[in-house]
C-alpha cells in the first residue's frame, strides 16, 4: 500500500510517498481502508514542524478519516468487517474526565495517521460514520466537530435562547456555528470576509461582523446582544483575541479556549475574568462518547459538514497549502481511490 510520510526532516515538501506493507490487526484492533481523510489546522503545523511537539519520524499525519473495516483482531466486539467508520483523535479515550486520554495515543502524531490507503486502528478508537453522510463530509468530524460539539454541548451544556461567538470560518467555527442553530441558540460569527459572513449567514448565523474592519469587535457584539454579551465563545484566535472575547462574553458567560490562530502572543488581564466571573475553560477534542452523542445529533438533525474542496489525496501538499492560506471556509478534504 502507499502511504505519505513525513520523513528526514519537517517541512510541507517532506511529504514522501512511501511503499509499506498492509498492516494486520492486532488483539483489539481493526484495519481501515482509507476512503477520504480531512485537514485541520494541527495538520498544518505538524507537517510544517511548528507545532508545540515534534513528534519522532518518520511520521504518517492526519488525525482524520473515514474508511471502510476490513480486517479485525482478536477480541475486537465493537465493529465488523464492511463497517463504515470515522477514526477518534483520541484513539483510547472512550469516555469521561480527560484523564482517560493518553497523551500519546493521539493520531497523526504521535501515531501513524490516516494518510495511507490502509490504517490500522484500535478497536476503542472508531466509531459508525453517520449513514446520510458520504465519506467526504464524514471524514471531516474525528476533530474540529468533536472540538465544537464538546465545548458547546458535552461541557457548555447550551440551551435554546443562548447566545453564541464563533470567531473566523474555519472548521471548528462552522462546527459549533451548526450545532449552536440546531440548539436553538442565537449565532454571532467575526469573519476577515464579507463574502463568508453571508455565507455563514446562509448556513444559520444571525449577524457577522468583519473583523478586519472593526477590530473592537467586542463592541458589535456587544450591540448585537442588547449591552449583555454572549453566553458562550468559541476562541480560536489566542492570546490576540482572548482580551475582545473577555469583553464580548456575559456576566458568568463561558469561554472555550480552542486554538491560536492570531499567535501566541498576547496580555491578558485575570481581574477581567475574576470580575465578569467568567467561566474559561481547555477544549482537547472530546472523547468517543461525546462523538458518539454528536452523530446521534447530526442524524437527528440532518446537519451536513460545510466542505470548502476536496482534493485527491496524492495533492496533500497543495491541500495543506490552502489550509494553511486560510481562505478556505469550512473543511478540505483529501479523497481516496
Ligand atoms: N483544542 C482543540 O481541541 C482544537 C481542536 C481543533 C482545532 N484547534 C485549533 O483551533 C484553531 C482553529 O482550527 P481549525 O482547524 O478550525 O482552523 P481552520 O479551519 O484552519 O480555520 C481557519 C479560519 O480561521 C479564521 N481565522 C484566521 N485567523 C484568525 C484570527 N486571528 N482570529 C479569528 N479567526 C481567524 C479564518 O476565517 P475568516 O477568514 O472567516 O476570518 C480562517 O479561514 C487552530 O488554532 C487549531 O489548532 C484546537
Amino acid at each position: 500500500m502507499k502511504a505519505l510520510v513525513i520523513d528526514g526532516a519537517y517541512g510541507l515538501d517532506n511529504l514522501r510517498v512511501v511503499e509499506r506493507p498492509i498492516p494486520k490487526p492486532r488483539r483489539g484492533e481493526v484495519v481501515v481502508r482509507v476512503r477520504a481523510t480531512a485537514l485541520n489546522y494541527r495538520d498544518v503545523e505538524i507537517v510544517r514542524g511548528t507545532y508545540h511537539t515534534r513528534f519522532p519520524l518518520p511520521l504518517v499525519p492526519l488525525s482524520d478519516g473515514v474508511g471502510e473495516v476490513v480486517a479485525v483482531g482478536e477480541d475486537v466486539t465493537r465493529v465488523r468487517v464492511g463497517d463504515r467508520v470515522c477514526s477518534t483523535f483520541w484513539q483510547r479515550w472512550a469516555a469521561g474526565s480527560f484523564d482517560m486520554a493518553e497523551p500519546s495515543s493521539q493520531l497523526g502524531g504521535p501515531i501513524d495517521g490516516l494518510l495511507s490507503e490502509y490504517a490500522r486502528l484500535d478497536e476503542q478508537g472508531v466509531v459508525l460514520a453517520p449513514e446520510h453522510l458520504s465519506d467526504v463530509e464524514a471524514a471531516t468530524l474525528p476533530c474540529a466537530a468533536v472540538t465544537a460539539w464538546h465545548a458547546l454541548v458535552t461541557e457548555g451544556a447550551i440551551k435554546a435562547g443562548e447566545s453564541v461567538l464563533v470567531l473566523g470560518t474555519g472548521g471548528v467555527s462552522l462546527f459549533a456555528l451548526q450545532f449552536a442553530a440546531a440548539s436553538g441558540a442565537l449565532v454571532i460569527v467575526t469573519s476577515s470576509s464579507d463574502e463568508k459572513i453571508e455565507r455563514a449567514r446562509a448556513l444559520g448565523a444571525f449577524a457577522g461582523i468583519n473583523y478586519r474592519r472593526q477590530p473592537d469587535w467586542a463592541d458589535a457584539v456587544l450591540n448585537l446582544t442588547g449591552g449583555r454579551g454572549v453566553d458562550h465563545v468559541i476562541e480560536v484566535g489566542g492570546p490576540e483575541s482572548f482580551a475582545q472575547s473577555l469583553r464580548a462574553v456575559r456576566v458568568r458567560g463561558q469561554i472555550n479556549v480552542i486554538g491560536y490562530l492570531g499567535g501566541t502572543e498576547g496580555t491578558i488581564n485575570p481581574l477581567d475574568i475574576f470580575r465578569r466571573q467568567v467561566r474559561v475553560r481547555g477544549i482537547p477534542v472530546g472523547s468517543r462518547a461525546s462523538f458518539e452523542a454528536m452523530n446521534r445529533a447530526i442524524e437527528v438533525n440532518q446537519l451536513r459538514p460545510v466542505v470548502d474542496r476536496v482534493y485527491p489525496w496524492m495533492e496533500a501538499v497543495s491541500a495543506l497549502r490552502h489550509v494553511e492560506s486560510g481562505s478556505h471556509f469550512g473543511k478540505v478534504v483529501l479523497q481516496f481511490g
